[in-house]
C-alpha cells in the first residue's frame, strides 16, 4: 500500500558520512529489487563494501582530494537510504551523484530533503562546482526529486546503461554552484 503522505508530517531527513559499520546496512539495500528496479547495482560482495567504506575519508572532500564519498541518510533517526558522490574531476569541479532508499522509506519525500543538504554542502564548502545525475527516463519518482532539488535535464542518453541485458535511455541532469 502507498503511503498516504497528507497524513504524514514532514519527515526530518538528516545525512552523516558512511561508516565501515554500515556495510551490512549497504549490501542488505542494495539487494532490495525496488532499488535494483531503474539502476545496475554492481554485484559487490559484503567484503568489497567493507574495504570501499574504509577507504573513504571525508574530510578529503573539503580539501578537494579523493575521488568517492557516501552519505548514509536518515529519516526521523532511523537509517533509510544513501547518497553516493563519485568525483569525476577535481581540476573541473566535476562530480556525479546516485542516490537510493531501502523500500521502507521510499515515496516518503526523504531524498528531496536529503539532497538539498548535500549540495548545498557541496556548493558552500568544497570545490566542487558541477554535479551531474544520470536516471532512466522511465525513474519518474527520481527524476521529479532532481527537478524538484533543482537539477536541470540538459540531455538524453541513449542505451546509456544495460538494465537486466537491455539498453535503457537515461537523461541527464545537472546543477551547477552558480544555479544554486
Ligand atoms: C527514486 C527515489 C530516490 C525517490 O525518492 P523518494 O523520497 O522516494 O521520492 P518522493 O517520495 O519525494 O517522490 C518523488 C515524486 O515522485 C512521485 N513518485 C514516487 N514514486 C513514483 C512512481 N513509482 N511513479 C510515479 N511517480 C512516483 C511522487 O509522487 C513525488 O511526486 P511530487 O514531487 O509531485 O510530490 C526513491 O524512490 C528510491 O530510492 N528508489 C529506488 C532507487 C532508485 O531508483 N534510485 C535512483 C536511481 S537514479
Amino acid at each position: 500500500m502507498q503511503p498516504d503522505r497528507s497524513a504524514r508530517s514532514a519527515p526530518s531527513v538528516t545525512i552523516r558520512p558512511v561508516r565501515p559499520t554500515d556495510a551490512a546496512l549497504l549490501d542488505r539495500w542494495r539487494l532490495e529489487p525496488s532499488v535494483r528496479e531503474h539502476q545496475p547495482l554492481s554485484d559487490a560482495s559484503a567484503a568489497q563494501l567493507l574495504a570501499d567504506l574504509h577507504r573513504q575519508r571525508s574530510d578529503d572532500l573539503y580539501a578537494s582530494r579523493g575521488e568517492k564519498f557516501q552519505w548514509v541518510v536518515s529519516c526521523n533517526l532511523q537509517p533509510a537510504g544513501w547518497i553516493t558522490l563519485v568525483i569525476i574531476n577535481w581540476s573541473h569541479g566535476l562530480a556525479e551523484i546516485g542516490y537510493a532508499l531501502t523500500t521502507e522509506y521510499q515515496r516518503r519525500g526523504v531524498m528531496a530533503p536529503a539532497l538539498r543538504i548535500l549540495v548545498s554542502d557541496l556548493f558552500s564548502r568544497t570545490a566542487v562546482r558541477r554535479i551531474e545525475a544520470r536516471c532512466a527516463v522511465t525513474n519518474l519518482a527520481s527524476r521529479r526529486v532532481l527537478e524538484r532539488v533543482g537539477f536541470e535535464r540538459e540531455g538524453l542518453l541513449r542505451g546509456y546503461f544495460l538494465l537486466r541485458g537491455e539498453p535503457v535511455d537515461n537523461y541527464l541532469y545537472a546543477v551547477l554552484r552558480d544555479d544554486w
